[in-house]
C-alpha cells in the first residue's frame, strides 16, 4: 500500500526550477544510492513543473521537451526503477500549471494514463490557472479517480496550498498528501511561519493522507531556484525535527550532488526519520511555554508506547523551556517517569520525574525520545 507513512524522497523545485534535465535526475539518482540517502529511506525522485512541451500531441496527450529530457520519460523512470527506487511527475489541476506548462484540467483520464505508460509512481498536483465555476475538491477528485484506475499505484501529491479549506475534503478525495501551507523558501523566517501555520492542523493528518508542509531547504545554503537567503546547520537541524514531528513527507529539495557532511548528518538521521515515519503517523501536538511565546514543546504518540519530544526556540534571543510531563499525561502521582534520549547527540540522559528543563540557543531545538519508565 502506499502513502501509509509520509513519502521521503527528492524534488527538482526547490534548487532547480525550470533548470531540469535528464542528466540532472539520472545524477541524483546515484547521489541517492552513493550517499546512503536511499539506505535511510529516501526513495521517490520527483520532477516538478517546467519539464514538458508548452502544446500537447496531436492526441491531446502530454509531451516531454526532448531537449531536458531527449530519451524520454519511460527510459528515464527504468533508469530510477534500476536503482530500486520510485519517480515522481508533476502536473497541474488547472489549465496550466503555475509556470505557464500544459495543465491537466479536462485531460485528466488521459493524462493518468500517460504518466501510467510512463512508469510514474507518484504525481504531485498544484492549483495555479484554476477553471472558474469549478470547486477545487471536484479538481481533485477527478485526478484522485484517473489515478487511482489508472492500472498502477501512484502516489497522489495535492498541492493547492492549504486553500479552500482543503484540510475538510483532501482525505475524502483521495489524495495521499495535501500541502497544508505556502510555498518554502530557504531562510528561517519561512521554516518559522511555515512551522506556526501548522499549529492545530494535527487532526487533519494521518495514514494515507498527511499534512505536507512543503520540501525542505536543509543544505541549499542560499544558492538555487527558492534560496532567499540560506540558513545555518542550526536552523537546517530545527527544520528538520519540525519537520519530522509534524508527520510532513521529507522531500529534499537541494543539490545532494553537492552536500556536505553537515546536511548528510542532518538528513540522514535515522532516529529522527523514526519518529517522521512511525506507523500510527500520529502528527506532534504542541505545548507552548507559558512564560516565553517563542519557545514551544511538540509531543508526537509513537506506536510502542514511546513519545517523541521536541523542544523548539522560534525566537531570536535564547531560552530556557520547561516541559511538565503532566501536560503530555504523566501525573507525578502514576509513580512513573520518562528515560530520555537525545536523538541528536545520541545520548541516553537517564530518567526523570515530573518536569525536564533546558536552556536554547535562538532558532535551536533538541529532539528525544522518551520511555515511560518506574524510577
Ligand atoms: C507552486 C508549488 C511549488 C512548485 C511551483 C511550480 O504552486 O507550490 O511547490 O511546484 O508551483 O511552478
Amino acid at each position: 500500500m502506499i502513502g501509509k507513512t509520509p513519502p521521503m524522497g527528492w524534488n527538482s523545485w526547490n534548487t532547480f526550477g525550470w533548470e531540469i534535465s535528464e542528466d540532472l535526475i539520472k545524477g541524483i539518482a546515484d547521489v541517492f544510492v552513493e550517499q546512503n540517502l536511499k539506505a535511510a529511506g529516501y526513495e521517490y525522485i520527483v520532477i516538478d513543473d517546467c519539464w514538458s512541451k508548452k502544446q500537447r500531441d496531436s492526441k491531446g496527450r502530454l509531451v516531454p521537451d526532448e531537449e531536458k529530457f531527449p530519451s524520454g520519460m519511460k527510459a528515464l523512470a527504468d533508469y530510477i526503477h534500476s536503482k530500486g527506487l520510485k519517480f515522481g511527475m508533476y502536473s497541474c489541476a488547472g489549465t496550466m500549471t503555475c509556470a505557464g506548462y500544459p495543465g491537466s484540467f479536462e485531460h485528466e483520464f488521459i493524462d493518468a494514463e500517460t504518466f501510467a505508460s510512463w512508469d510514474v509512481d507518484y504525481l504531485k498536483y498544484d492549483y495555479c490557472y484554476k477553471p472558474d465555476g469549478i470547486p477545487g475538491h471536484i479538481l481533485y477528485k477527478r485526478m484522485a479517480m484517473a489515478l487511482r484506475n489508472c492500472g498502477r499505484d501512484i502516489l497522489f501529491s495535492a498541492c493547492n496550498w492549504g486553500n479552500d479549506e482543503s484540510f475538510n475534503w483532501m482525505r475524502a478525495s483521495g489524495a495521499h498528501i495535501f500541502r497544508s501551507t505556502g510555498d518554502i523558501q530557504d531562510n528561517w523566517e519561512s521554516i518559522k511561519n511555515l512551522a506556526l501555520q501548522q499549529l492545530n492542523k494535527e487532526c487533519y493528518s494521518g495514514p494515507y493522507c498527511y499534512n505536507d508542509v512543503d520540501m525542505l531547504v536543509v543544505g541549499m545554503y542560499g544558492k538555487g531556484n527558492v534560496a532567499l537567503g540560506g540558513c545555518t546547520d542550526e536552523e537546517y537541524k530545527t527544520h528538520f525535527s519540525l519537520w519530522a514531528l509534524m508527520d510532513s513527507p521529507l522531500m529534499i529539495g537541494s543539490d545532494i550532488r553537492k552536500m556536505n557532511e553537515a546536511s548528510k548528518n542532518i538528513l540522514t538521521n535515522k532516529e529522527i526519520i523514526e519518529i517522521n515515519q512511525d506507523i500510527e503517523g500520529r502528527q506532534a501536538y504542541t505545548i507552548p511555554q507559558w512564560n516565553n511565546s517563542n519557545c514551544m514543546a511538540y509531543i508526537k504518540t509513537l506506536t510502542n508506547g514511546d513519545y517523541a519530544i521536541g523542544f523548539f526556540n522560534f525566537g531570536d534571543t535564547s531560552g530556557e523551556m520547561s516541559l511538565q510531563f503532566w501536560d503530555m499525561g504523566l501525573p507525578t502521582s502514576s509513580g512513573f517517569g520518562l528515560s530520555l534520549r537525545d536523538l541528536w547527540k545520541h545520548e541516553d540522559l537517564g530518567t526523570f520525574t515530573e518536569s525536564y528543563t533546558l536552556k536554547l540557543e535562538p532558532h535551536s531545538c533538541a529532539v528525544f525520545r522518551a520511555k515511560v519508565v518506574k524510577p
